[in-house]
């Protein structure tokens, strides 16, 4: 709804672009929580803050954003620190190189993140990103975009205490069998999968339907103007006008690149 107040002025830049700083109002955990109305909201514990909206603030989700069929929410760990420093961070129990994020310091920070969030973590999954994770994939992001919104937890240094992570029930979800420096990328990447499939983010909603991973196959090859490049041709049949002849053409290159590329993928396709 619009802002009575302002009526004929466009959505502001800060729209959907929220940070929430760490406060010592109490927070009445055991009541039925407050819905978050409306737009998609994502929450994100992270010590670094400004990393977002990073892409997501370019092109069609930055627009979603800038609109409000989004919104980003930041939750800075860092104020949540513990002494004159704001220490969020201790050596590992056992010895070992690195720091691990301490448990009541992440702790206080997801108490905030679930301030007025559903319980049910379909509605509002609560992830910490990690490598030892589940891997992502399009049926994750086509969860997470049915959800109200969700929690992420970004990781530093040597990860985050257990304790926390068990506390909260948190599900892991990796982005790839690698290591980063933090979480914030992945976060970035994550989100990025999800949002383009909240209604009213892409301007065509047949481009979900068609493209890689939505039937389990990659998508077939693209071509676009000129007709002739470097005397490689487009396919004649993209150009024949005949769309029965077009489509069947795609599926074919969509299934033989999948055989191709991904065995896996192809194999749970039952073929
Ligand atoms: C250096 S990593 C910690 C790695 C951890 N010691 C391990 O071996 O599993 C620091 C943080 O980066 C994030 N991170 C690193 N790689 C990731 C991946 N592949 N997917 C998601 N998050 C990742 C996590 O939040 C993690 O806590």
């Amino acid at each position: 709804m619009s802002d009575p107040s302002e009526p004929d002025l466009p959505p502001r830049k800060s729209h959907g672009r929220l940070q929430i700083s760490a406060s010592a109002k109490p927070r009445v955990l055991m009541e039925e929580p407050l819905l978050l109305k409306g737009a998609w909201v994502a929450r994100i514990i992270t010590l670094f803050p400004d990393a977002f909206p990073g892409t997501l603030g370019l092109s069609l989700t930055g627009k979603a954003l800038d609109l409000g069929t989004w919104r980003l929410e930041p939750i800075d760990l860092r104020p949540f620190g513990l002494g004159k420093h704001r220490n969020v961070d201790d050596t590992p129990a056992g010895g070992g190189a690195g720091m691990v994020l301490r448990a009541d310091v992440v702790d206080a920070a997801l108490k905030q993140a679930a301030d007025g969030t559903p319980r049910d973590r379909a509605r509002w999954p609560v992830i910490y990103l990690s490598p030892r994770g589940k891997p992502f994939d399009q049926a994750t992001a086509r969860a997470w975009a049915a959800a109200d919104g969700i929690t992420l937890l970004c990781g530093r240094f040597e990860g985050v205490d257990q304790r926390v992570l068990d506390h909260w029930q948190i599900e892991e979800v990796s982005l790839g069998d690698f290591v980063m420096t933090g979480g914030e990328i992945a976060a970035q990447a994550m989100l990025d999968a999800t949002v383009r499939l909240i209604p009213g983010v892409l301007g065509n909603a047949e481009s979900i339907e068609d493209e890689s991973h939505s039937h389990g196959l990659l998508e077939h090859p693209q071509y676009t103007r000129p007709q002739d490049w470097e005397g490689m041709e487009i396919p004649p049949v993209l150009t024949s006008g005949d769309h029965g002849k077009i489509a069947k053409w795609r599926r074919q290159e969509a299934e033989k690149i999948t055989a191709e590329r991904r065995p896996d993928l192809w194999a749970k396709k039952g073929r």
